[in-house]
């Protein structure tokens, strides 16, 4: 059994409609595994919902039903949600489901047993809408919390505390020897300078029952539930123990009840997560998985958060960017491709309605979309369809953008792939207009001439499927259709030039992302 890639994104809690940040999550790990599977990787892309804890709760209250309905009906609106994206997940987690509350349990029970634990009395504030206690450190300079603490409480009661005080050392010295292990570089600096000014507090890992109910039973002790944090995390490996990955089940001493083709997942190979939820990813997780005697993940990629008109977006200013109604009106790949291009990883984003539709218009519509257009229907009008010979006049330009891409998509450098995807459609567009195929059609003594220009557009067309299938799954399929090719683009090595056979014939063109009027 050979590890597959092991790619997961953060779990979303289950308390409102996804908007544009999950979704730019999930599709920036989606082309990530996607490039991987074409590259030739075995791959397992893991996503789901975080669906403890009481934010959860405190929502289902309010609209009047039980936790477990309210988190029912809307993981089925968050898994139609993963669907319209286009996202190709392999399995969808959610943190209610038996398979993942079991490992979550006996976790804690190993560790308990182990000496990882104790009880002790807490006196102090605490914030409900972060589910953390603050201390004297969180105030502001005027003595009050960060408002996004929401409503500040002073609260007495005994918990069970995860001791981290030995393990700051070792943590700075991983992070130091594996630059990859926190990426971007600048994410990286901003963790070990917390761990290397700051004293890490032991991390409380449970709620009394009397105050919050809605967790996994603490299966020590029946008067608590687990922090929500601890539950959630573990996501990363319940699955693979479900799914009798055999490194996990070894070390936890866990049997699940049936499994019936194991697979080898961790350690994982990335896990996707927004900027702010990086000390989680990048402190006490690998504290947590050294503890347990696991492996840490081979890198906590954090990307930054987008704004809309260069504001944040909430419910309550009514400037949320629904995914879905941008999806129903542009279509899906028109989506994927905006918030791919539009930022880096690393950078925090602005969405602007105008910035898209000029995205749109220039690079989709004027870009790719005319480019294979043009392509085809001059193939149909002057050679009945049928591809002519072989001809190597765009080779290099093509090559050289092949190895580019193959590099960037290797280093998870999305934004900076698909810019140099898109000056192979420049290099084509021009090609067209110094060619003018539909001057060199009406002279027969240019037959030749015609050949070669026919023939290196519907191949730069083929080549340019393959490269955007990671991007633009649907659209790479259209494109391999529209130039009557069976099967799916999704082989990068498919890319490589002269796959277009001479006698070759093409299908019908039609417009991938039709103009529209703004
Ligand atoms: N449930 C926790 C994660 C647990 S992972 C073991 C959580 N959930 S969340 O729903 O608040 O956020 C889910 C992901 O969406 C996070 O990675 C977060 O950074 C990301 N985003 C939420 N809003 C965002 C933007 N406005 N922009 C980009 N990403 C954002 O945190």
């Amino acid at each position: 059994m050979s590890k597959r890639f092991y790619l997961t994104t953060a779990i979303d809690y289950v308390n409102g409609e996804p908007h544009l940040g999950h979704a730019y999550e999930k599709i920036i790990a989606d082309v990530i595994v996607r490039a991987r599977r074409s590259l030739g990787e075995e791959t397992f892309f893991l996503t789901g919902l975080d669906e403890h804890g009481q934010k959860v709760e405190q929502a289902a209250v309010a609209e009047g039903k039980s936790p477990q309905a309210y988190c029912d009906d809307l993981a089925d609106i968050w898994k139609g949600f993963v669907g319209k994206l286009g996202v190709s997940n392999d399995d969808f987690v959610r943190t209610t489901q038996p398979r993942h509350k079991e490992v979550v349990q006996a976790i804690l029970s190993k560790l308990h047993a182990e000496g990882h634990f104790y009880k002790r009395l807490y006196e102090g504030f605490y914030s409900t809408r972060e589910e953390t206690f603050l201390t004297e450190k969180d105030r502001r300079p005027d003595g009050s919390f960060d408002p996004s603490y929401g409503e500040v409480t002073r609260l007495k009661e005994e918990n069970y505390y995860f001791k981290l005080g030995d393990q700051q050392q070792w943590l700075i010295d991983h992070i130091e020897r594996n630059p990859s292990f926190v990426q971007p570089d600048h994410r990286r600096n901003e963790v070990l300078g917390f761990l290397k000014h700051n004293v890490l507090e032991d991390l409380c890992i449970t709620r009394p029952v009397a105050r919050l109910n809605w967790g996994i039973p603490f299966p020590i002790d029946t008067n608590y539930v687990t922090y929500v944090w601890f539950d959630a995390l573990v996501n990363y490996i319940s699955v693979p123990a479900a799914h009798g990955d055999p490194g996990i089940l070894s070390a936890l001493g866990y049997q699940p009840s049936s499994i019936n083709h194991p697979l080898s997942l961790w350690p994982a190979d990335i896990h996707v997560i927004g900027k702010d939820i990086i000390k989680f990813h990048a402190v006490y997780w690998p504290i947590m998985l050294k503890a347990m005697g696991l492996p840490l993940p081979k890198q906590v990629l954090a990307h930054g958060w987008w704004q809309r008109d260069g504001e944040k977006m909430s419910k309550s200013t009514g400037n949320v960017v629904d995914p879905i109604a941008v999806i129903k009106e542009w279509g899906v790949d028109a989506f994927r491709f905006y918030v791919v291009r539009e930022l880096d990883i690393a950078s925090d984003g602005n969405w602007t309605d105008e910035g898209f539709r000029h995205r749109y218009n220039s690079e989709l519509a004027d870009g790719l979309g005319n480019l294979l257009n043009r392509s085809l229907s001059m193939l149909r009008r002057y050679r009945n369809g049928l591809v002519p010979p072989v001809s190597n006049v765009l080779a290099a330009d093509a090559e050289r953008v092949v190895a580019e891409t193959r590099d960037l998509l290797q280093g998870n450098r999305l934004q900076a792939a698909l810019m140099t995807i898109w000056s192979l459609v420049s290099r084509a567009n021009q090609y067209v207009e110094q060619t003018a195929p539909f001057k060199l059609a009406k002279d027969p003594a240019k037959a030749a001439q015609l050949d070669e220009a026919l023939y290196n557009l519907a191949e730069v067309c083929r080549v340019l499927a393959v490269l955007l299938w990671p991007f633009l799954p649907e659209t790479a399929a259209r494109i391999y259709g529209q130039l009557g090719l069976t099967g799916a683009p999704d082989k990068f090595s498919e890319a490589r030039w002269g796959g277009l056979a001479a006698g070759h014939a093409i299908g019908t063109p039609v417009a991938l992302f039709p103009k529209k009027e703004t």
